[in-house]
């Protein structure tokens, strides 16, 4: 199924003006906790529907509440108020939240168009990015395979309203939102294919067919490039599977993207590098039956950098960006590579094989490497990569390591700022006996499930070379599995943000 049956991107478009002229089906009225927060301006016949029902305490303004009303004042077809919680605690994050759940609220009731008012706290530019970020977010459809009882509308314009000012850096704001926002949904769209369709073969087709005719370039080695290449790690978890590997390479060069820019780009080269298993069985150490279908969000991290590569080739950065991305397929079969196996990474590492379910940092330590060949000067790895780390985070942060430390706050920093939760843990030399292999350079699975998030992260470490590096952990993050108001079950799209923000910023870490 193409990409775009996954996501329609709304029409975005700025309003100054009047609420109540705005014409569009659901005009949503952000409603704070503090009643003499909302100096929304509107329609007197609105505004005292609001006293009235405050005073009965129906309207509370609590997050994510929502009333619909009707309102002949107002050129909108339906009024939707939408609770914010105290005015005081309004972020970029939670601007990007009621932009979905308004987003999602306007498809539940059937509308295709959505007019969000950025009053009162939620003005200026991040909030007003943050709200075009959100709601198209929510364009996303989880139930594109339905072909009966779909059950919401197609969005197909989306409005921030502004009563005055700035609108020229607002509009900026606005379809900066919606670029970061379809990233996303290019990331969740890939995540939710099913792995008989989304093979490593078909990823890198995606792959081309996103990038065909951009300033992104995209390279696909196959199968005998990569044994030219000796990726001993990567071919071994590839060799069960009769869906062959691929690693997609991605370019993207500011010096190709602008006709002024230098003709080749000096400074940093960022490397990032996205596990892609398309569907993880575990291999010859086979995984349980329950929940063995959501293994197919393992390509979640390759994902990621495509939804980031989607957003540079529209909105720039000011230096080079690398993206490698191993594609495999980890399955159990006569060819299969075995616990006890010693495999050969493309660095000389020899790593022998404890645990054939502990493949992602197999393909991962190939493709640091080959990111290294290719002139990357800072690392990134993005990787459903344990459970354990789930375990240790629950569903809200993800995992973040890296050393040195100041790259790692620096990755943490375009976390925070982008609108991803990295949390830091640690990686001292302490931890390092746990990889330690009598027979070969080191084993790829501790003997020990204490730390599992840990170990492995020290593992992709001895593939980065001298070179700053930090791993993200997104095994808890990368899906949802239960709905909010703000994000509905399924692939969320977590660390694409990460990734604009840390490219786009390079001036201020190189
Ligand atoms: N893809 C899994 C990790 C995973 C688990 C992602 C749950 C999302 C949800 C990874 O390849 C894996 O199997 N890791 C093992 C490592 C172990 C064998 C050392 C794990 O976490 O159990
Ligand atoms: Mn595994
Ligand atoms: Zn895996």
């Amino acid at each position: 199924m193409p990409l775009h049956e996954f996501y329609t991107t709304p029409t975005l478009r700025l309003v100054v003006g009047p609420t109540a002229s705005v014409d569009t089906d659901v005009l949503v009225l952000p409603v704070f906790a503090e009643a003499e927060a909302t100096p929304l301006d509107l329609p007197d016949a609105v505004a005292s529907v609001m006293v009235a029902m405050r005073a009965s305490q129906e309207l509370k303004g609590e997050p994510y509440e929502q009333h619909w009303l009707r309102n002949e004042a107002v050129a909108a077809g339906r009024i939707l108020l939408l609770g914010v919680g105290p005015s005081t605690a309004v972020t970029p994050d939670l601007a990007r939240r009621l932009g979905t759940a308004a987003g999602l609220a306007t498809r539940s009731r059937g509308q295709a168009r959505v007019a969000i008012v950025a009053g009162g706290a939620l003005q200026g530019e991040p909030l007003v990015r943050a709200l075009a970020e959100g709601v198209t977010l929510a364009a996303f459809h989880v139930d594109a395979y339905k072909t009966r009882d779909r059950k919401l509308a197609t969005l197909q314009s989306a409005a921030i309203v502004v009563t005055a000012g700035g609108a020229d850096s607002l509009a900026d704001a606005v379809a900066l939102g919606s670029v970061l926002g379809e990233a996303a949904n290019v990331a969740r769209a890939v995540a939710h294919e099913p792995p008989n369709v989304l093979t490593p073969a078909v990823l890198a087709d995606r792959a081309r067919a996103l990038f065909a005719g951009t300033s992104v370039q995209v390279d696909v080695l196959d199968e005998t490039q990569l044994h030219e290449k000796h990726m001993g790690m990567l071919l071994g978890v590839a060799q069960g599977s009769v869906n062959p590997p691929r690693l997609i390479v991605l370019t993207y060069d500011p010096a190709n993207a602008s006709a002024n820019a230098p003709a080749k780009s000096t400074g940093p080269v960022l490397g990032l590098v996205g596990k892609a298993v398309t569907f993880d069985t575990g291999g010859i150490s086979i995984k349980p039956a329950e929940n063995m279908d959501k293994m197919k969000y393992d390509m979640c991290g390759g994902a990621a950098v495509l939804g980031a590569f989607h957003a540079l080739a529209r909105a720039g950065a000011p230096s080079r960006v690398i993206g490698v991305i191993p594609a495999v397929e980890n399955m159990p079969s006569g060819a299969a590579f075995r616990p006890g196996d010693i495999l050969t990474a493309a660095s000389g590492l020899t790593v022998e094989i404890t645990n054939t379910d502990a493949e992602g940092r197999l393909i991962l330590g190939d493709a640091l490497w080959y990111a290294r060949q290719l002139g990357a000067t800072h690392l990134v790895d993005i990787a459903t990569l344990t459970g354990a780390c789930a375990v240790a985070l629950g569903r809200v942060a993800s995992g973040l390591f890296g050393t040195p430390d100041d790259w790692r706050d620096v990755v943490q920093g375009a976390g925070t700022r982008g609108g991803d939760f990295l949390w830091p843990l640690p990686m001292t030399d302490d931890y390092k006996d746990l990889l330690k292999s009598d027979i070969a350079d080191m084993v790829n699975a501790a003997g020990t499930r204490y730390g599992g998030a840990i170990s492995a992260a020290l593992f992709l470490k001895a593939f980065a070379g001298d070179l700053p590096w930090a791993h993200l952990d997104i095994a808890g993050t990368a899906w949802a599995d239960e709905p909010k108001p703000y994000q509905p079950k399924g692939p969320t799209g977590v660390a694409v943000r990460t990734l604009i923000e840390l490219a786009r910023s390079s001036g201020s870490w190189a």
